[in-house]
């Protein structure tokens, strides 16, 4: 197939494609240290009290991802699995804003939650890749997360282009409203994002996931922890990992660990251990836990850090800022989870049972 270009599946060309599509997500809208959105000016979040992220699948764990940040910068938010969003969105009215994290911009979940929320007044947003969808057309407000055309089902670039969008969107609203309080190194974050294509480069180029998917390929389940940014990363590392593999995985936070994965931590359930360097030795000790207990333990962030010491193996990421740290270690997942269904021979750009996008509730 010529769309896949020197790739033997979409999904590796579209996991290749990041650096490109990191870059179109943020071109132009870092303007003199500021973030800047063309039809989102100054001041259009002034009246928002909360947000809310809406999402399923992938989208959510980008979601997860946006709403430590928004709260990183004091202000009030939620990220919601579209689903549940009738039970448990709580009180809404016009100073909500509904952020519809949707790469399709058609599942038909998030279509209903925010259809739910604007019946009840709130504002809405779409953090969209396609332009036209159905929530780009219905929400008050559209933002587009640019990173092209994704055929494979299992979403990879539309992660990244996903969470350093909400990340800038996170900055804008906390400049709109006067009781935020963005944490003191928000400009040493946008200054490390021009880094970022360049980074996600090598790491694609030097990654060792596909040696390291082979030698833990006889495991029985597969775990994922991770803390705070980190955690967003396990689950999304998780997710795709059952979702071509068909293996049994997991993603926890680390500290759930302890009440009631451990459980079922054994030498032949490696637990792979994200970390940004941006939080305390936690982690580390979780992992170390599931290390005591047999574990193979796979440290998965930057280089000079406890855990990378401690770890049976390291998939290494470049030192920068904590936040773009969390995100290039998803990239090192999405190539463990891609090498190892590509041992195991599965239908890796469409795995069985499951929809690109998903049109019924
Ligand atoms: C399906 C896809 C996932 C995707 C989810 C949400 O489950 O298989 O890859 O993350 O839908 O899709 P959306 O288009 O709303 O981001």
């Amino acid at each position: 197939d010529a769309g896949k270009g020197e790739y033997d599946h979409y999904m590796l060309k579209e996991i290749h494609s990041q650096p490109t599509a990191l870059s179109n997500a943020i071109d132009g809208r870092v303007v003199d240290g500021e973030v800047s959105f063309e039809d989102l000016p100054p001041g259009t979040f002034a009246d928002v009290e909360t947000v809310q992220l809406v999402a399923c699948g992938t989208s959510y764990h980008a979601s997860l991802f946006g709403t430590h940040l928004l709260r990183s910068a004091g202000v009030s938010a939620d990220a919601i699995r579209a689903s549940e969003y009738e039970p448990v969105s709580g009180p809404v009215d016009e100073r909500t804003l509904v952020v519809a994290v949707t790469q399709s911009g058609e599942t038909a979940d998030t279509l209903d939650a925010v259809r739910t929320a604007s019946d009840r007044g709130a504002r809405s947003l779409a953090v969209t890749n396609v332009v036209g969808s159905t929530a780009a057309r219905e929400a008050d407000d559209a933002l587009y997360i640019r990173a092209g055309p994704e055929v494979g089902v299992a979403a990879t670039k539309t992660f990244s282009s996903q969470a350093v969008t909400l990340a800038l969107l996170s900055q804008r609203l906390a400049a709109d409203l006067p009781e935020a309080t963005p944490p003191a190194d928000s400009t040493a974050m946008l200054e490390a994002l021009d880094d970022l294509p360049n980074q996600a480069e090598s790491v694609l180029a030097e990654s060792r996931a596909s040696a390291l998917a082979r030698e833990l390929l006889d495991a029985r389940s597969y775990f994922f922890i991770g803390r705070g940014l980190g955690r967003s990363v396990a689950l999304e590392g998780a997710l795709k990992f059952k979702e071509i593999t068909y293996e049994h995985a997991e993603g926890f936070a680390s500290g759930a660990l302890k009440h009631g994965p451990l459980a079922l931590v054994t030498e032949e359930s490696p637990v792979f251990a994200v970390y940004t360097g941006g939080e305390d030795g936690k982690t580390t000790t979780n992992a170390t836990e599931a290390r005591s207990r047999g574990a193979p333990i796979v440290a998965v962030g930057p280089d000079d850090h406890p855990l990378a010491d401690a770890a049976d193996a390291h998939l290494s990421v470049p030192d920068t800022h904590p936040v773009w740290t969390a995100l290039l270690a998803n990239v090192q997942l999405q190539l463990v989870s891609y090498h190892a269904a590509a041992l195991l021979d599965r239908p890796i750009d469409k795995p069985r049972n499951l929809a690109k996008s998903v049109t019924v509730e």
